[in-house]
């Protein structure tokens, strides 16, 4: 039966690029969902971006920019992403939009309706010189445990403790300086402490197939946390000034961006069918037929960190609004990427960059096979290691699949004018659907690292039988050019095989091969797999190995100052927390592999350290040894290509192509602080 599937992505803030994190998630969904259309079920696919909330407001306010006029710009940004990557969404939209306000407040006075809204004063720290109140990510001030100054409340960067941000010492806000007041204001909640509401979560969450187990279990101990009645009820008002959603019954307050993101994603899916796109992906009925039909699934692709709003607050504000709103019917939690081991800040991103990825001609599909040989369906961080990601796409996909390929069709070609013959074709065929079925079901469970080892055995297993009958012998000898035939057909009906299953994960790739190779004017779809191919055009290349200096080129854009970021005003608090101090070049050297950096030895007053710097085309190593120039000393060390980079270099430069490191005067000695 064909399935109706309503598929989302977590939609990302509106006040940055894309990250590597990101497009995992992305890639993910886009192959499952790859997948579901290849079995011949209605997909609609559809993403959008997260608009509102304090940074977004802040930043723009900091570019002198109106909110809008940001995430226009960050809006306009993401098509070359997600084209990049083959990313399959039917539609992109936003969460700041008529039609997100609409539901935002439908949903309030629903659930207002049901009981389950109510106010109440609440004390909050405000900043009396930007006149808002303060989240606590913008007070700092001395932690009351280890005396460290200019700590965050939630967690001390020396001692770890978690502090309330009533309980620094001297707090101040991380806006202005400002001391902030505490000072009452009526917030509204979604009381998600009515017995109603942990009725429904402990039955919503206990259901099977709704969570992985991993999941089920966290959301379990979070509403036995509360001891099942106190689960925390949820603030659900921010007050003016704030970029939001205005609540229609209390002027000044909006929406907290948390309820308003989630209702994002029918907002956009009821934007892709009033704009047509539903109807002619196949759609005929209405946005609002659509959602209530019991036939269409919703399901949500998120990362670990969001569990909590998409486990406990977003199906408890559907189940209670009512109809036409229905519950999820799959959430599918993924965990982080980590590169080389090293953990992203969700700001920052990794040492990644896929816009850099795709600058320097990498292939996307590259990535894809990389991402989901090593996804599986439970929330497991994935590593991004460059040496591992060289070796498995060079091996399995260039030397095990694309191989096949390329030694089959050429006899197939030469000899027998493209056509194909076998010997025994209805247990080929057989073969061949009992594979694609064991497949399909790592697909359809999300098993994606199982079905790339399952595909790639079959590869191992067609390579070795075409090596032991041994095709460049029987070329020579007329007498067996039939077994010839035989088992170049047999290698090229299990690379079209191959090509089948891989096509969720290599749709460009796949679709080449389905016109290019074997003449189909349609990409392939999942039955495809059964049916034994009777002729091939000639062969033409299909996929380069990974050059292991683009993998290198990809890290060393991590060192390169962001020419994206804007140039916000920092306070001079931010600016104190940068360690700058003289360092003398004890030697410079070239590093073999890498076409921007040098390594440096810097000694910093006694300190001696490693410093990769992207200064290469500059100067001449030999010219730097014993000069004098100014380091950042406490970045983060930052596991790179070549090595651990303790600190960083400071040099200009321009539009050109001139990069001049800084010097001091003469007098300055190592170690000093600049400031
Ligand atoms: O965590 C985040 O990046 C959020 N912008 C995700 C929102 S997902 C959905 F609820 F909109
Ligand atoms: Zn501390």
């Amino acid at each position: 039966m064909s399935r109706t599937l309503f598929v989302t992505t977590a939609l990302p803030y509106a006040n940055g690029p894309i990250h590597i994190g990101h497009i995992m998630e992305y890639i993910q969904a886009d192959i499952w969902v790859r997948f579901e259309r290849m079995q011949g079920h209605h997909v609609h696919f559809i993403g959008a971006d997260d608009a509102h909330g304090a940074p977004i407001m802040l930043k723009a306010e900091a570019e002198g920019i109106t909110p809008q006029e940001l995430v226009g710009r960050i809006a306009a940004g993401r098509p070359q992403y997600l084209r990049g990557f083959h990313l399959s969404f039917d539609h992109w939209y936003s969460t700041d939009s008529p039609e997100n306000v609409a539901l935002s407040q439908d949903v309030y006075w629903r659930l207002k309706d049901a009981g389950l809204i109510y106010a109440k004063p609440i004390e909050q720290f405000y900043d009396p010189v930007k006149r808002m109140f303060l989240a606590d990510r913008y007070i700092k001030g001395e932690c009351p445990n280890c005396h460290a100054k200019d700590q965050y409340a939630d967690a001390c960067e020396v001692c770890s403790i978690v502090n309330a941000p009533a309980d620094l010492i001297r707090p101040y806000s991380s806006l202005t300086g400002a001391v902030p007041i505490l000072r009452e204001s009526d917030h509204f909640f979604f009381k998600l402490s009515d017995p109603r509401c942990v009725e429904f979560l402990r039955e919503w969450i206990d259901a099977p197939g709704h969570l992985q187990t991993q999941v089920a279990n966290k959301a379990r101990e979070w509403l036995k946390s509360g001891g099942g009645i106190e689960l925390g009820d949820w603030d659900i008002s921010r007050d003016a000034p704030y970029f939001g959603i205005p609540i229609p019954d209390a002027p000044g307050k909006y929406f907290y961006v948390w309820l308003d993101a989630p209702l994002g994603y029918l907002a956009a899916l009821q934007n892709y069918f009033t704009s047509g796109k539903a109807r002619a992906n196949g759609e005929a009925c209405s946005y609002a037929e659509f959602i209530t039909a019991p036939q269409t699934e919703q399901i949500h692709f998120i990362g670990k960190d969001i569990i909590y709003f998409h486990t406990l607050f977003w199906p408890a504000m559907l189940r209670f609004a009512g109809p036409p709103y229905k519950v999820p019917d799959h959430v599918y939690v993924h965990g982080f990427i980590t590169v080389m081991g090293e953990k992203m800040s969700k700001s920052r991103g990794t040492g990644i960059s896929p816009l850099r990825y795709l600058e320097i001609g990498m292939d996307p599909e590259w990535l894809r096979y990389y991402i989901a040989a090593k996804l599986n369906s439970n929330v497991e961080d994935l590593d991004f290691n460059p040496d591992d990601f060289t070796a498995r796409v060079n091996s399995d996909l260039v030397g095990k699949y694309v191989n096949i390929a390329s030694r089959a069709a050429t006899f197939i070609t030469r000899h027998f004018g493209g056509e194909l013959r076998y010997g025994d074709a209805a247990k080929l065929a057989k073969e061949a659907a009992g594979t694609a079925f064991l497949v399909a079901e790592s697909y359809e469970s999300r098993e994606f690292g199982k079905a790339m080892r399952d595909i790639m055995s079959v590869a191992d297993r067609l390579n070795e039988e075409f090596d032991a009958r041994k095709p460049w012998v029987l070329a020579r000898d007329p007498a067996k050019l039939p077994e010839l035939q035989d088992v170049c057909s047999r290698a090229l009906h299990g690379f079209k095989l191959l090509t089948v299953l891989l096509a969720p994960v290599l749709p460009q790739l796949a679709a080449r091969v389905a016109k290019e190779l074997f003449g189909l004017d349609r990409p392939f779809n999942w039955a495809d797999a059964e049916t034994l191919p009777t002729n091939i055009r000639p062969y033409s290349h299909l996929m380069v190995r990974v050059d292991p200096k683009q993998v290198a080129a990809l890290f060393e854009a991590a060192e390169e100052p962001d020419k994206l970021s804007s140039h916000s005003p920092i306070s001079i608090d931010e600016f104190r927390k940068i360690d700058l101090r003289i360092a003398r070049i004890v030697s410079a050297e070239r590093i073999e592999g890498a076409d921007k950096l040098l390594k440096l030895t810097l000694d910093l007053g006694g300190e001696t350290r490693t410093v990769f710097a992207g200064i290469k085309s500059s100067y001449d190593p030999a010219a730097l040894a014993g000069r004098l120039t100014v380091v950042v000393a406490n970045l983060a060390p930052r596991k790179m290509k070549f090595g651990v980079s303790q600190g960083m270099v400071l040099a200009a430069s321009g539009d050109g192509p001139g990069i001049y490191l800084l010097s001091p005067d003469s007098g300055a000695a190592p170690g000093m602080k600049v400031s």
